[in-house]
């Protein structure tokens, strides 16, 4: 097989064989092909995309890349979840907890902070001590022994995937449906879980901002993942505002606890509590995800899920005080309040806008391989619907850098829009796909 024939063959608009599209990972993955080539081929795709077939195949060819874990002799469904990726997501720190108190399994592994959004592995180091750098052996046993286990991305898995990303990132070769269904679903395939639950975000601090195209990806990842004997249930979630309060790996740890302690935000715990009775369902634990989600509210109550986040610290590496007192986190230098320009009603809390202000801060990555500040970040006080008044509070940046200040509190101001008239503050939930049960 030539690869020149196969650009061309893309180019033309003709679909390839799931021997070509195996062929071509394969040889990427052992570097015999340039990336100047893979650029062309990756380019023609995201122009003449990718078939139903095509992507499946795409995605079978990343996964198979490296090893595929196999949690069967646990004898249990093992759990996971995915997000798309957004501002204030903290909802991994939650919800993996709160489902393996329920005895379910999960076995999650995470990325790091990605463009304008968060990452749980950076959320989670900023607990001291964690590790999130576990072997793959490791990760198993913490699975079987304590239900629960999360560790950042490793090159034995997906070493194909990796490399394309990467690529894809310097080639203006993101955001294609395909492309990001295949490159997520890969991942999740090596990892093992036999139940995926899949939270795609729509809105301005997702990568999809339109439903449509948040649909779209969602019903692309399910398809893929029952033709590879997965239980799969994708929910597209809102990210027009950011989720929460807080934004920023300490200010979200913060928040996921209070989560855990009952104590709020609401709108963080209707979430996950949403999510997990869907995960309870999918693994038969449960009839049905409304009795799922009165389980896990249970368990949040009574302190159980708070238990298991502490276990899973613990098991981890983590330092155990900071959580029984979260007054031993650093804090930022400068804590700076944004106030409202006018009385009204907000109507826009640009979860962008927010996003950017947090990687301006220092919480998230401008360029490759940058050392973050957990600490900083943007504490929310209000959410969109809420009446405000001239001069009041909306929002609190911590900082720690005096040359990112002036930029930040401008991006920040810019984030909310406040109209005269009453506003509804958006749905968190946009629907559930397939609906349940299928
Ligand atoms: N997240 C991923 O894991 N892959 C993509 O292609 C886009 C977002």
């Amino acid at each position: 097989m030539r690869f020149l024939d196969l650009i061309l063959k893309k180019r033309d608009g003709e679909s390839l064989s799931a021997e070509e599209i195996s062929f071509i990972i394969q040889e990427y993955n052992k570097e015999n092909i340039p990336d100047y080539q893979m650029s062309a081929l990756l380019m023609a795709i995201f122009f003449q995309g990718l078939n139903n077939k095509e992507t499946s195949a795409f995605t079978a060819a990343l996964a198979e890349s490296g090893e595929v874990l196999d949690f069967s002799s646990l004898g249990k469904i093992v759990a996971d979840k995915h997000s798309s990726g957004g501002v204030g997501d903290k909802v991994t720190l939650v919800l993996a907890p709160l489902v393996a108190a329920a005895e379910v399994p999960v076995a999650k592994i995470s990325g790091r902070g990605l463009g304008f959004t968060g990452g749980t592995i950076d959320k989670l180091e900023s607990i001291p001590g964690f590790s999130a750098n576990l072997t793959i052996k490791r990760f198993s046993e913490l699975v079987s022994q304590n239900n629960l286990a999360i560790m950042a991305q490793t090159d034995r898995l997906t070493p194909a995937e990796g490399k394309l990303y990467a690529l894809r990132d310097v080639t203006g070769t993101i955001e294609n449906i395909s492309l990001i269904a295949a490159s997520i679903m890969s991942k999740k395939i090596a990892a093992g879980a036999g139940a995926i639950l899949l939270d795609v975000k729509t809105g301005r601090g997702a990568f999809m901002q339109s439903k449509e195209k948040a649909f779209h990806l969602a019903e692309t990842m399910v398809r893929i993942g029952k033709e590879m004997g997965k239980r799969v249930v994708s929910v597209v979630t809102d990210m027009s505002q950011p989720l929460g309060f807080a934004v920023g790996n300490i200010l979200e740890v913060k928040e996921a606890l209070s989560v855990l302690k009952g104590e709020g935000p609401q709108e963080v715990e209707q979430l996950c509590l949403f999510l997990g009775g869907l995960i309870l369902a999918l693994v038969g634990k449960v009839r049905d995800p409304e009795e799922g989600q009165e389980e896990l509210a249970r368990l949040l109550k009574s302190g159980v899920a708070l238990e298991k986040f502490k276990q899973m610290v613990a098991f981890q590496g983590g330092k155990l005080e900071y959580l029984e007192n979260t007054d031993l986190f650093p804090k930022a230098s400068y804590i700076e309040p944004i106030k409202a320009p006018k009385s009204g009603y907000l109507r826009e809390i640009d979860a962008l806008r927010v996003g950017r202000v947090a990687v301006l801060l220092g919480a998230g990555r401008s360029v490759k391989g940058e050392k973050i500040d957990p600490s900083v970040g943007v504490l929310l006080t209000h959410k969109v619907g809420d009446s405000v008044e001239e001069g009041e509070i909306l929002a609190f940046l911590h900082g720690n850098k005096e040359d990112t200040l002036s930029a930040s509190v401008k991006e920040l101001t810019n984030a909310f829009l406040i109209v005269d008239e009453r506003v509804e503050p958006p749905p968190l939930i946009h629907g559930v796909v397939p609906p349940f049960p299928s």
